[in-house]
């Protein structure tokens, strides 16, 4: 009791101090569609978002991958050529379409939705910060207005509904900064933003200026022009319009910056390629990095590797069957095959001292594919994409989220009418995130190589994490479905020794976290180191379930530790018990962990309860029903305070400052 009411006050303290009230969902108002679909706003039953469809894993490869290989490792990264820049755990972010912000961030300053807040602190507190980007094609049409009737901080204009690229003309106001500002006041989320330009003869700085006030150093991004490689396709320039033209209209953003007096002109992205229409070196090619070397924090592309487009639009050819494209999705060519077009730009990039970073991705544009982007496959794709792309030296790579209606999002708010009884859907991205995050950890000084593993092998990728220049921790993914087992495989691991003339360096055990579901074609069913999301609308964006990290003990004296890798399945081995600590603080310091569950369990706040309780009952309802464990207590007491706890209890707050506001 002591402990609740501790809490209690730390959690109106934080309310106190910041002033900041997170509300749930209810009132919520999406303001629509979202790029990237055309369909309108759909019932939970047939929005894209909630497809059921679930696809049989594709047949086993022919010839099977061996099950068992070895890999040999240097235990010091000076003895490995070809490793990675310094990579952060903060490697994968997400870009959040700006029209369905009010959906999936909050309302305003004072309405912050809290699942988004537990899944960034979840982020946060193993990467040590989250990247977010608030843009997308909705950006190029948007404009800030100082107020919207009704209170409203963002409100779409008008939609035409054959056209992929024609999206809501968006108003928006300084609230949404606001709320922006707010969240990063509670979790570490730092915001990329988007410049319009559509009409470079009348820019509309806006954001940039009311960003760079009111997020500060909470802003790292502004991007100029989104995908202007596809201008002229899209109709949204002349025929003629090329890279000159963008690296021109790049230069008079830049100048208006500064004739304007921003603060910080050196944040400024670019060129969001498509890669459609232009390839990046046809932009490089213009001089735009040298031009703009003192105004560029990044440089940035875009890109999907398949899309979806005929099943919504005319005048893409016959749709694909999702069935016959699964496949393309299971192995370690899908990464590669993605990026090859981007290594010479990485090496550029790495040149220019860049950020090299994939600005807006995900498993196909127009939406995902049903059955695909909504599977376990998806979660197991992008953890290989994310890792392939940090090991060619992307800096980051953001997923985007579109809404209701596309497949591929790594979360999605409940429709609007559904709010008080139905919580969030997480999808299966969302566990390649933490995946990533964990796999590189919070250092900044992560540096990784895909070891080629199995003589190569597709369905049996390997990456080896040099921390500090020490192996830190390996990371392996199996692409196969076979419920038999036959098609688990078993790496054995060793650290120097023979042939390699280095004392072995085989630790005596080492642990293993396995992200795991019973087939590529499930849906809900995925663990993490035996904690999950849950399923459909089950979710308020915290793990459930108590962690589980196996302990494997190693044969010394052979120099090997052996690692099963299930059919099909992800395994992040941890090399030492810094490594595992440094990846997941709320794993091993107890605190984290605990501290959420337990304010979870002093609030109880079920949004069924909350649906019948009309607001009209007291707090003590909640507390009447809900106790600590003086277990539990003394693990809360025990912990040392640290900013990851801090996250979490900001995390957790969210539930409680629901309840109370609501009932008050
Ligand atoms: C929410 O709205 C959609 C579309 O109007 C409708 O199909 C669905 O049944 C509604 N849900 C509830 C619970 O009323
Ligand atoms: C934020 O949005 C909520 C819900 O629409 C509304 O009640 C509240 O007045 C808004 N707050 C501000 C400051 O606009
Ligand atoms: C949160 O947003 C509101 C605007 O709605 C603002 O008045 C308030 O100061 C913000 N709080 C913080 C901590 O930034
Ligand atoms: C650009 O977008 C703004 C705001 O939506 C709109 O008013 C303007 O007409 C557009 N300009 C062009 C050239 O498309
Ligand atoms: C890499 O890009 C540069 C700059 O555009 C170009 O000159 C060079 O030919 C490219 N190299 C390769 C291997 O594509
Ligand atoms: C990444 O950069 C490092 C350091 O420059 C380099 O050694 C490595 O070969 C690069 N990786 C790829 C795949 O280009
Ligand atoms: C990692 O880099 C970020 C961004 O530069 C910085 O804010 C953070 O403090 C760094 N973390 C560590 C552990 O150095
Ligand atoms: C979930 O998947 C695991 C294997 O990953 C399996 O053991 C378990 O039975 C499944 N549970 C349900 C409810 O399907
Ligand atoms: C997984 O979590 C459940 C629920 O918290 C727990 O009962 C079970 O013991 C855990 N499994 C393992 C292997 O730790």
């Amino acid at each position: 009791m002591a402990i609740h009411t501790l809490l209690f006050s730390l959690v109106t303290a934080l309310a106190g101090a910041q002033a900041v009230t997170v509300y749930g969902q209810a009132g919520q108002q999406p303001i629509g569609t979202s790029t990237g679909s055309a369909t309108s706003a759909l019932p939970s039953s047939t929005s894209a978002a909630y497809d059921t469809l679930v696809l049989n894993p594709p047949p086993l490869p022919n010839p099977l991958p061996p099950n068992q290989f070895g890999v040999q490792l240097a235990a010091d990264a000076v003895n490995v050529n070809g490793l990675s820049i310094p990579q952060s755990g903060a490697f994968f972010g997400f870009s959040v379409e700006m029209s369905v912000v009010n959906q999936v961030i909050g309302l305003n300053g004072s309405y912050i939705h809290p699942p988004f807040l537990n899944l960034m602190a979840l982020v946060a507190e193993r990467a040590g910060r989250v990247h977010v980007r608030v843009g997308g094609n909705t950006q190029e049409e948007a404009r800030m207005v100082m107020s919207l009737p009704d209170g409203k901080a963002i409100e779409k204009q008008k939609v035409d509904t054959n056209n992929p690229t024609q999206t809501p003309a968006l108003l928006y106001t300084p609230e949404i900064l606001y709320l922006l500002a707010n969240i990063s006041s509670l979790v570490n989320v730092k915001w990329y933003l988007g410049v319009p330009l559509n009409d470079t003869a009348n820019l509309r700085l806006e954001i940039a200026q009311y960003g760079e006030q009111i997020l500060g150093d909470n802003l790292i991004g502004l991007q100029v022009g989104n995908e202007p490689d596809l201008y002229a396709r899209h109709q949204h320039r002349p025929e003629t319009y090329g890279p000159f033209d963008y690296f021109g209209e790049f230069g008079n953003v830049l100048g208006a910056m500064k004739s304007m007096g921003l603060p910080r002109t050196n944040l400024l992205l670019g060129p969001s390629l498509a890669t459609g229409d232009w390839t990046p070196e046809m932009v490089w090619d213009t001089g735009f990095i040298q031009a703009y070397s003192d105004a560029l924090g990044a440089l940035t592309v875009e890109h999907y590797p398949d899309d979806n487009c005929a099943a919504l639009y005319e005048g893409f050819g016959d749709p694909v069957d999702p069935q016959t494209e699964f496949s393309k999705f299971l192995d370690h060519t899908a990464g590669w095959n993605m990026i090859g077009q981007y290594i010479n730009s990485t090496q550029i990039a790495q040149q220019a001292g860049k950020p090299f970073i994939m600005f807006e991705t995900n498993s196909a544009s127009c939406g995902g594919f049903p059955g695909i982007s909504t599977s376990f496959g998806a979660t197991l794709w992008a953890l290989d994409y994310g890792l392939t792309m940090a090991s060619a030296n992307f800096s980051h790579a953001l997923l985007h989220v579109g809404g209701q209606n596309v497949y591929y999002n790594p979360f999605t708010a409940p429709p609007t009418n559904e709010t008080h009884f139905h919580q969030w859907t997480i999808g299966p991205i969302f566990y390649s995130v933490l995946a990533v995050s964990e796999t590189l950890g919070s250092s900044n000084n992560s540096r990784i190589i895909d070891l080629g593993a199995n003589s190569g092998n597709v369905y049996t990728p390997g990456y080896a994490i040099y921390e500090n220049e020490k192996l830190a921790r390996l990371a392996f993914v199996n692409f196969m479905t076979d419920p038999s087992g036959a098609n688990d495989y078993t790496v054995t691991i060793s650290i120097d020794g023979g042939e390699t003339g280095r004392p072995a360096a085989t630790p005596a055990q080492i642990k293993v976290k396995y992200l795991v579901a019973p087939s590529v074609g499930e849906k809900f069913n995925i663990t993490w180191g035996n904690q999950t999301f849950g399923g459909q609308f089950e979710s308020d964006g915290r793990l459930k379930n108590d962690l589980h990290i196996e302990t494997i003990q190693c044969d010394q004296a052979a120099n090997t530790c052996q690692v099963k890798v299930p059919a099909p399945g992800f395994a992040l081995v941890f090399m030492s018990e810094e490594a595992a600590a440094e990846s997941e603080p709320t794993s091993t310091a107890t605190f984290g962990t605990t501290a959420i569950t337990k304010i979870k369990n002093t609030a109880t706040i079920d949004e069924a309860v909350l649906a019948t309780s009309n607001g009209n009952k007291g707090m003590e309802q909640y507390s009447g029903s809900t106790s600590f464990g003086s277990n539990a207590a003394a693990r809360v007491t025990g912990a040392h305070p640290s900013v990851m706890a801090l996250l979490a209890v900001a995390a957790g707050t969210v539930v409680v400052l629901r309840a109370f506001y609501r009932d008050i």
